[in-house]
């Protein structure tokens, strides 16, 4: 039997998540929205890709979750996207209570499933999601630390004229501005990039990995980003569903690893069948503590006004 992934939220994310994972052909999808009709359309159009990919899996659009039901995995993208000058912190309530009232039917349906959460502001709603599901700490975590490694990997490709492949890279921290880029984890083929790059290349270049959300924002108008957030979560899914034990950035739940517990922040953890099967825990300098330190204030703000919000 195939596995079964629910993505739920049908918006740009969404959708080209759920393109993403069917092209994979290992898994069956569902795609949940409210909008009448919008995930039939979307799912059958992506079905209907199969017979030229080669793709036998089946994908199918729904308004409610009965269909979604015993998933292995599900993908949370519900939510409102930024507008230009938006920060995602400008998002919490809206979110917070449409990403409350989708984990409480998710979980409903799909008890063993792990959950990725995607929405925004991230760090918070991964949060949110797991207090509301009730689940294990290692089943439900958040995408954002691929998304943002992907974007600093690609600035620095781009810079030093070399594969994409051979830059290795860790963005840390919460889904914003202050995010933490290790400089120090950040090689070439192992060669270590402050060998390779002038201080000042560097700090433009971290500068823009920090704004690289609302770079998008600005440049569409009507949204933010999505394909390299859904190449991001697909990359996750694959780590999990096959079992990889990959060590990829995500947020997860820290309890005292980092100096820091009871709050989701984007840390390089350990991805395989059990979900968020551990935290690596590495050496930081005392800069990147302190970044870390202040990014996590950031969450915690967050986390602390939704814990005075009107419960979903
Ligand atoms: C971004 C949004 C998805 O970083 O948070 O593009």
């Amino acid at each position: 039997m195939r596995k079964k992934v629910t993505v739920v939220g049908a918006g740009n994310v969404g959708a080209t998540t759920a393109q993403r994972l069917f092209e994979r052909g290992y898994m069956d999808v569902v795609l949940v929205d409210v909008v009448e009709d919008m995930p039939q359309g979307k799912a059958l159009d992506i079905a209907e890709s199969g017979p030229v990919l080669g793709v036998d899996a089946s994908i199918i659009g729904s308004n409610g979750y009965e269909q979604t039901a015993n998933s292995d995995l599900v993908v949370i993208t519900a939510g409102i996207a930024r507008k230009p000058g938006m920060s995602r912190d400008d998002l919490l309530f809206t979110n917070m209570k449409i990403v409350g009232s989708v984990t409480q039917e998710v979980v409903k349906y799909s008890p063993n499933a792990t959950l990725i959460v995607v929405s925004n502001p991230l760090d918070a709603m991964v949060q949110h999601s797991w207090s509301v599901s009730g689940f294990p700490k290692n089943r439900v975590l958040g995408m954002a630390g691929v998304l943002d490694t992907a974007r600093f990997r690609t600035f620095l490709a781009q810079e030093l004229n070399v594969s994409v492949k051979d830059v290795q890279a860790y963005v840390l921290g919460g889904h914003g501005d202050q995010m933490v880029p290790l400089t120090h984890y950040t090689t070439i083929g192992g060669v270590p990039i402050a060998d390779l790059l002038s201080t000042e290349a560097l700090e433009r270049i971290i500068k823009r990995t920090q704004g690289g959300g609302g770079e998008i924002v600005a440049l569409l108008k009507t949204g933010s980003a999505f394909y390299a957030p859904s190449a991001a979560v697909a990359e996750m899914v694959d780590a999990i569903l096959l079992d990889q034990k990959r060590q990829l950035p995500c947020a997860a739940l820290l309890e005292g690893e980092y100096g820091l517990t009871g709050v989701y922040m984007g840390v390089p953890v350990i991805l395989g069948a059990g979900g968020v099967e551990k935290v690596v825990e590495l050496e930081l300098t005392a800069d990147e503590k302190a970044l870390l330190s202040t990014s996590s204030e950031a969450v915690q703000e967050l986390v602390d006004v939704m814990a005075n919000a009107p419960k979903v």
